[in-house]
């Protein structure tokens, strides 16, 4: 049975299939699901977020559990407590411990001190649950990722990128990165997700998105890069997701962005507000995934 959600390596296809099915679940609302007893859900955030750590408010809130929030700057983490002593502490009065945290090795030493499930609410390498929300909504949009071909365009060495691309290869579909030269895909997580599928690297914009069913993209300047964010513009630049760019994927294609969207940055006010985009819906099934996994997690 798996404990934590730290990674998306440690969810197997059946896990995330065992995830989907509670997820239609809670979307049809047909039967009321909730957890047993008066459980508590611990977020410790040490970076901002607006909807995960809302969603998680929330799904923990139709489950009937207690969630709260804790900001680390108003903690005893903040004047030097050891992030394993407050893993065991939050352990000992909570049910779930959801963590958001820069440095994925400071989660992992969490886990190991937690006597309770932990969660990846994002670190610099991976984003679990929101991939896992992303694969969701596109199998809800055009059925079993297995046929479809899925580009992510622009920063492709990111948490968000490094987490799709295995999810999605784990169900089957083919994965596009698309990108400048200069940027090479995570080697862990190419490498991984290349036992589950094609994932091919482009920096051609044309090649990589050529027929894609989906098209992703995320910031230019991403959680602990904001000292370079100057030269990754720049980088990125010629990356972004505009018109031209979304006129090379199929006609019926998707657009995808986790949130929060730098209009005019990496994707245009004109794709990202037209009527492809399922950011909304997107960003709507972080809370059904995060009840999904709640329940899951207290198996
Ligand atoms: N997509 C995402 O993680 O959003 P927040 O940073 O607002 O939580």
């Amino acid at each position: 049975m798996m404990r934590n959600i730290l990674s998306s390596a440690d969810l197997s296809r059946k896990n995330i299939e065992e995830l989907f099915s509670i997820c239609d679940a809670v979307v049809s609302g047909k039967r009321k699901l909730s957890l047993k007893g008066n459980q508590t859900i611990a977020l410790f955030f040490t970076e901002p977020s607006t909807r995960t750590m809302v969603s998680f408010v929330v799904a923990a809130s139709h489950l009937g559990c207690n969630a709260i929030y804790i900001d680390s700057r108003n903690s005893q983490a903040s004047r030097g407590e050891e992030l394993a002593d407050t893993a065991r502490i939050l352990s000992l009065y909570c049910n779930f411990i959801a963590v958001r945290i820069n440095d994925h090795d400071k989660l992992l030493a969490m886990a190991e001190h937690s006597k309770v499930p932990v969660i990846n609410a994002l670190t610099s390498l991976e984003h679990p649950t929101q991939a896992l929300a992303d694969c969701y909504t596109i199998m809800r949009r055009k059925g079993n990722l297995s046929r479809l071909k899925i580009a992510f365009i622009g920063d492709v060495a990111q948490n968000t990128a490094n987490s799709l691309m295995l999810t999605a290869a784990k169900l089957g579909a083919r994965i596009s990165l698309v990108g400048p030269k200069a940027c090479k895909p995570n080697s862990f997580y190419l490498k991984e997700s290349r036992k589950y599928g094609r994932i091919d690297v482009h920096d051609s914009i044309e090649e990589g998105l050529n027929g894609a069913d989906v098209v992703y993209t995320d910031t230019f300047v991403s959680m602990g890069d904001e000292a370079e964010a100057k030269k990754r513009r720049r980088m990125f630049a010629p990356y972004q997701l505009n018109s031209k760019a979304f006129s090379y994927t199929k006609k019926n294609s998707i657009v995808m962005h986790p949130l929060p969207a730098h209009r005019g940055e990496e994707v245009t006010k004109g794709v990202i507000d037209g009527p492809r985009s399922v950011v909304w819906e997107q960003a709507k099934n972080k809370m059904v995934i995060e009840e999904a996994i709640l329940l899951y997690l207290s198996r």
